[in-house]
């Protein structure tokens, strides 16, 4: 085994080397702080593993992205959504047989119960669907008390069945409480992209006819998001369930993470961008020059990426599906015009090509979402469903980690040195 030999103090630690399968390398410091005293320090976690995983591969500068070893490209082309979220939680692609309970049983557990359906009633018509299903998950986990351990395999494999299932009702439902229709009871004949569209657009006085097209697309953008590894919101998963807190609470937190436009909001910051764009608010070449004059606020959305220094694997997947998907409907996209400009801009401009910033997976993800007829405040809905199978596999996969730890970083302390309580009288 490798190690690294750190100096401080004029002491000297060896540290050992751990090597993952495909030959990144991490200098475990677990044992550092026993040994030296000493913390690492490492905001936003940009050097720190936080665990050994063996879910999901990235690399990068070479834009590898791989599930379970099966690269994105062939998973988006040949799998579907299922298909991947059973791939992703229990690490082998399923026979046929498996497969088919693995559908059946997601499809049959649609339901939400009934008093859930009022929880909607109680919220404000305005409430961010995010917010509504961050809540909803949370307010689902008090029907199911008695599958909530986390060290229960059984209670568990429920769990995970109800979460998957479910997650499609529970976001439509926040869409239809937001414009006040009805909320439909899920058709478990349908799959699951079909079944969400239907319970989306569709309402009790007609039939509503799912565009196979349309499906299509949802299914393959939800395979593109289904895990990250380690990212801002899965890492979420991962320490509230070290505190072992049960999978639905677990996953709501990652949904209040993943809301922010840093990370899965920018999928409708990116097209409110666009739009101010094609209104005439600024013109890309203007927009660009208040990027790079890092005015307050203004980022290129849709642009950068803490690990990928290259490109982005899922936004060329995406790119091609939305011209793709657009030709299939016939829908003339005037951001589609823009985004493609200001792309084109972008990568010829030193600020962007010095700081290795490309298109991620939202700069195009939005434009399919709003041909598809998906309204803006539900784009970041849909990475979350996406995401779900992604986070489920993380959370079991920390559960049954040998080194299984509360997740608890440390800090350096930079305020007061003690210091004695004045009587509020005797404050200057
Ligand atoms: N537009 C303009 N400048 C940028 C951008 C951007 N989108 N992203 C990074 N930079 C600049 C940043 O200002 C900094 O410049 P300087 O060195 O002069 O201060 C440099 O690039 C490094 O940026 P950083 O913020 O230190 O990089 P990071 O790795 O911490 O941030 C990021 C990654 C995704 C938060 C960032 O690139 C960003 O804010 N992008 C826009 C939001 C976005 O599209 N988020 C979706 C990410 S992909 C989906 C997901 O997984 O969430």
């Amino acid at each position: 085994m490798s190690e690294a030999i750190l100096t401080h103090n004029g002491r000297e630690y060896r540290l050992p080397v751990a090597t993952g399968s495909e030959g990144e390398q991490g200098i475990d410091i677990t044992a550092l702080r026993k040994q030296s005293g000493a913390i690492t320090l490492d905001p936003g976690y940009v050097n720190t593993g936080a665990c050994k995983s063996a879910i999901t591969f990235l690399d990068g500068e070479k834009g590898i992205l791989r599930y379970r070893g099966y690269p994105i490209e062939e998973l988006a082309e040949r799998s579907t959504f299922l298909e991947v979220a059973y791939l992703l939680i229990y690490g082998e692609l399923p026979t046929a047989v498996e497969l088919d309970a693995w559908t059946d049983s997601i499809r049959h557990h649609s339901m939400v119960h009934e008093k859930m359906r009022r929880f909607y009633d109680a919220l404000p018509k305005e409430a961010h669907p995010m917010a509504v299903c961050s809540a909803a998950l949370g307010a689902l986990s008090t029907f199911y008390q008695d599958s909530l351990d986390p060290r229960d395999p059984q209670q568990v494999m429920v769990s995970i069945h109800r979460l998957l299932a479910k997650m499609p009702t529970i976001a439509a439902y926040s869409y239809k409480t937001s414009i006040g229709q009805p909320r439909l009871y899920p058709k478990n004949h349908l799959d699951y992209a079909s079944g969400y569209l239907r319970m989306m657009f569709g309402t009790p006085c007609e039939e509503y006819e799912v565009d196979p097209v349309v499906a299509k697309a949802l299914d393959t953008l939800w395979i593109l998001h289904a895990d990250h590894e380690q990212n801002c919101s899965t890492s979420t998963v991962r320490l509230v369930g070290s505190s072992l807190a049960n999978l639905f609470v677990s996953v709501s937190a990652g949904i209040c993470a993943l809301w922010g436009p840093l990370h899965g909001g920018a999928n409708q910051k990116v097209i409110e961008m666009l739009q101010r764009i094609a209104d005439g608010g600024d013109t890309g070449k203007q927009f660009l020059e208040r990027v790079k004059r890092q005015e307050e606020g203004v980022r290129l959305m849709g642009f950068g990426h803490r690990v990928y220094k290259n490109f982005d694997p899922r936004a060329k997947i995406i790119k091609k599906a939305c011209f793709n998907v657009l030709e299939q409907l016939h829908v003339q996209s005037r951001l589609l015009d823009v985004a493609v400009e200001l792309e084109e801009q972008a990568l010829a401009d030193d600020y962007f090509v010095e700081r290795k910033l490309y298109p991620n997976v939202d700069f195009y993800s939005g434009i399919i979402y709003q041909a598809i007829g998906i309204p803006v405040n539900m784009f970041t809905v849909m990475f979350a469903i996406g995401r779900l199978p992604g986070w489920i596999a993380q959370w079991v996969e920390l559960q049954g980690d040998p080194n299984f730890k509360i997740g608890r970083p440390r800090q350096i302390y930079t305020g007061a040195t003690e210091r004695h309580y004045v009587g509020v009288e005797e404050r200057g």
